[in-house]
């Protein structure tokens, strides 16, 4: 069972461009089998949902512990502190890790997943813009599970397509191998409230929400990483606190009363498989309570990125009930469908 999980995350590695993690992990369920220090690490925490990502919480412990300079050995394997990034010569390292730090492991493996991915914001572009160009009103924006609140700052960033381009020029954060069919980029929208929660907030300006953050990146993902420590700086420029909330109790404060004069962006990403069937359905009475009071003055739409329901692969881009585009997990490979904009 373990050992699966671990196998499935490696095919998702494999497919999302990390073979470094692919390959790790592989060899991390063959070492399970045989009861080895993997294992040594892994028992007892064979009764979790798929959805706490284990084979993630796993390989984000150990990166942590590479980033904080506790395993020099490992570290100059790993891209993401100057290494070569060479699998089976950072296997032995990795093991002997493993080894060495089983209580420390085991301690962060208690903590649970804390992602956020700034990439996603590519994703979601085009639906923030399809509501601006529907409505010609400035945008608030209500993100749920916004996590440390990157995609907050959506429109902070730099898109960048072979068919236009949007955004700050001069951002931190350039998205520029995001899109295969690129939304409409010739629109404007301004951004005028943002507020977000999460069950476990991180604060990407502190020292130790940096960490966590990037110790979840896969360590040969130089690219992800650069635009996470990009969105970290615009976030430093552009505070904003992730509430620490159930989205739920969030959303009914927050859609109790109209908004006149704004375009009400609820949205969210990679974030429905974490909610019970109990807060899905106050989630939806909330939206759907919102969307009956709302006007042509004050309009109300929900945004997401979610896994799609056709391939595994896909994610899916809908605003309201319509389909929009996909995207790949991270917010790459983005397709967006020609005929989804309102003229
Ligand atoms: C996989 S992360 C995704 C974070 C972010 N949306 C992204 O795409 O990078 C899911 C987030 O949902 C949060 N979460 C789960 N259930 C929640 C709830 N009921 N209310 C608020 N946040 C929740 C978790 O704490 C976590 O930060």
């Amino acid at each position: 069972m373990l050992a699966r999980r671990l196998r499935r995350q490696a095919a998702w590695c494999s497919e999302l461009g990390s073979p470094l993690y692919a390959s790790l992990l592989e060899s991390a369920a063959d070492d399970l089998q045989l009861g080895g220090p993997v294992w040594e690490v892994l028992e007892g925490f064979d009764d979790e949902p798929g959805t706490a990502a284990l084979a993630l919480r796993f390989m984000g412990a150990v990166h942590r512990l590479v980033l904080d300079e506790t395993l020099p050995e490992l570290a100059r394997h790993y891209p993401s502190t100057g290494g070569e990034g060479d699998a089976s010569a950072t296997w032995p390292a990795f093991k002997r890790a493993v080894v060495d730090q089983r209580a420390k492991l085991r301690d962060l493996l208690g903590a649970g997943c804390q992602t956020n991915e700034v990439g996603r914001s590519a994703a979601l572009l085009g639906g923030f813009l399809e509501v601006a160009h529907r409505t010609h009103l400035p945008l608030r924006i209500l993100e749920i599970g916004a996590s440390a609140g990157l995609n907050l700052r959506w429109d902070r960033y730099r898109y960048e397509s072979s068919e236009g381009a949007w955004g700050d020029e001069t951002s931190e954060v350039r998205f520029v191998h995001s899109f295969e069919i690129p939304p409409a980029m010739n629109r404007s929208a301004a951004v005028v409230e943002r507020k977000g929660c999460d069950l476990q907030p991180v604060d990407p300006t502190s020292v130790e929400g940096a960490l966590t953050l990037r110790s979840f990146i896969w360590a040969d993902q130089l690219g992800r990483l650069a635009l996470l420590d990009g969105a970290i700086q615009v976030a430093s420029d552009l505070p904003i606190e992730v509430e620490p909330l159930d989205a739920a109790d969030f959303l009914q404060r927050e859609l109790a009363t109209s908004a006149e004069g704004v375009a009400t962006v609820v949205y969210h990403s990679v974030f429905m498989q974490y909610v019970d069937e109990a807060g899905r359905k106050r989630l939806e009475a909330a939206v759907a309570g919102a969307r009956q009071r709302a006007s042509p003055h004050a309009p109300v739409y929900h945004l997401r990125l979610e896994p799609g329901a056709r391939t595994e692969a896909r994610f899916e881009v809908r605003l309201d009930d319509q389909l929009l585009g996909t995207s790949l997990a991270h917010g790459t490979g983005v397709r967006w469908l020609e005929d989804s904009s309102q003229q």
